[in-house]
């Protein structure tokens, strides 16, 4: 068994816009370790393409085991259009799946929060949006995503078969409803619960293990079903009626998508990916931003850092016991924005834009 070191900080910048943002992670970490003297230790490694490209693997054994003894794992971004044609499991994005799969992490969470300087950035109209707040639990190692058997075979006729099993366990299905019922209680008090059960079984599973759970151990939340359609319609419609949405993997991976877009900007919107608690009450992490590689944008200094910091606050804030100092970390993410501070994918009439290091240097000066 490996230790988990809680203060061990693992950067995987990655690839595309992973390492620019990540730059003002660091320099976040860094202030952090000079002012407040919290001793993080961090260490660097490749993920993704840019490790295909050097080792021929998307994620090395010897990054694996550093990952499987870091309390905390941030990651940039992987994947682009440079390694489409490379094999299916030597792809970027299975060093990911990888990552979320052996390091057990199960319960994603991605909060969706328009701020209120943003409003205008939606392509929804601002009543539609002010004020929201979502938090998204997605089941992230179980499903369609990972389920046997899967491959492509050659059937008859010269035809071929592609072949994904979509599969949960009710033990599965249990310990992240336990995350989303929790979560709940802290906020709104509101669970919706997301699936297929008018076609699937293991949505249908979902939907009773869900239901049995509430009436067992938490009866004073608010529990609701909806059809996985029908939520993603309702996000557009009225999406202020959600509070937690907890569903499975394919699900949450799509429905996330459209929430942040309600939100204004891929830009802003961090996760955290958790595990369970050992023991000690430890846990594994990986703490990485909604938005993808952004191949397109990738080099030229106008990403927008904030949903790298934001995932930073989650780390200190689930993995560290830091409430004080992830609340620290959000309020100058808040203080940069209220001073007319944006990135290019966010930028609008009246006011300044920056670059990717400029928006960090004003976080930062905004910490002192
Ligand atoms: C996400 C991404 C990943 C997923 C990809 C990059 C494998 O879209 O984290 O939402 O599908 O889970
Ligand atoms: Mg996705």
């Amino acid at each position: 068994m490996i230790k988990l070191k809680k203060k061990k900080i693992l950067l995987l910048p990655g690839d595309g816009i992973g390492p620019e943002v990540t730059d003002e992670v660091k320099k976040i970490i860094n202030w952090f370790n000079d002012k407040k003297s919290l001793g993080f230790e961090t260490d660097e490694e490749l993920v993704g393409g840019c490790s295909y490209d050097k080792h021929g693997t998307p994620i090395t054994d010897e990054v694996f085991y550093k990952a499987l003894e870091s309390g905390v794992i941030m990651l940039g971004a992987v994947g682009g259009p440079k390694w489409e044609s490379v094999e299916f499991d030597k792809k970027p994005e299975r060093a990911l799946l990888k990552l979320r799969k052996e390091l057990k992490l199960f319960a994603n969470l991605r909060p969706a929060i328009c701020f209120k300087q943003l409003v205008d950035a939606s392509t929804l109209k601002p009543e539609i949006i002010s004020g929201l707040d979502i938090m998204i639990v997605r089941e992230l190692t179980g499903g369609v995503y990972f389920g046997e058997p899967r491959g492509i075979k050659p059937i008859e006729n010269g035809e071929r078969k592609g072949v994904n099993t979509h599969t949960y366990t009710s033990s599965e299905i249990v310990r992240v409803a336990r995350i989303a019922f929790d979560l709940a209680r802290k906020r709104s008090n509101k669970v919706i619960s997301c699936e297929k059960s008018n076609v699937m079984e293991a949505g249908q599973l979902w939907k009773e293990e869900v239901q049995a759970l509430h009436d067992k151990d938490y009866k004073d939340v608010n529990l609701d079903h909806m059809l996985a359609d029908n939520c993603a319609m309702q996000l557009v419609r009225n999406p202020k009626q959600f509070d937690v949405i907890l569903t499975d993997n394919l699900f949450g991976d799509m429905l996330s998508d459209e929430a942040s877009m309600l939100t204004g900007s891929l830009g802003l919107l961090p996760s955290a990916s958790l595990g369970a608690k050992n023991k000690d009450g430890d846990m594994r992490a990986m703490y990485e931003p909604i938005h993808g590689s952004a191949p397109d944008i990738a080099g030229k200094g106008i990403a927008n850092p904030i949903a790298s910091v934001l995932s930073f606050a989650m780390a200190l804030r689930y993995s560290l016991d830091l409430d004080k100092e992830a609340e620290v970390l959000e309020k100058a993410v808040q203080d940069v924005l209220n001073d007319g501070l944006r990135t290019k994918d966010i930028l609008s009439e009246g006011m300044k834009e920056v670059s990717t290091s400029q928006m960090g240097d004003a976080i930062i000066s905004k910490l002192q």
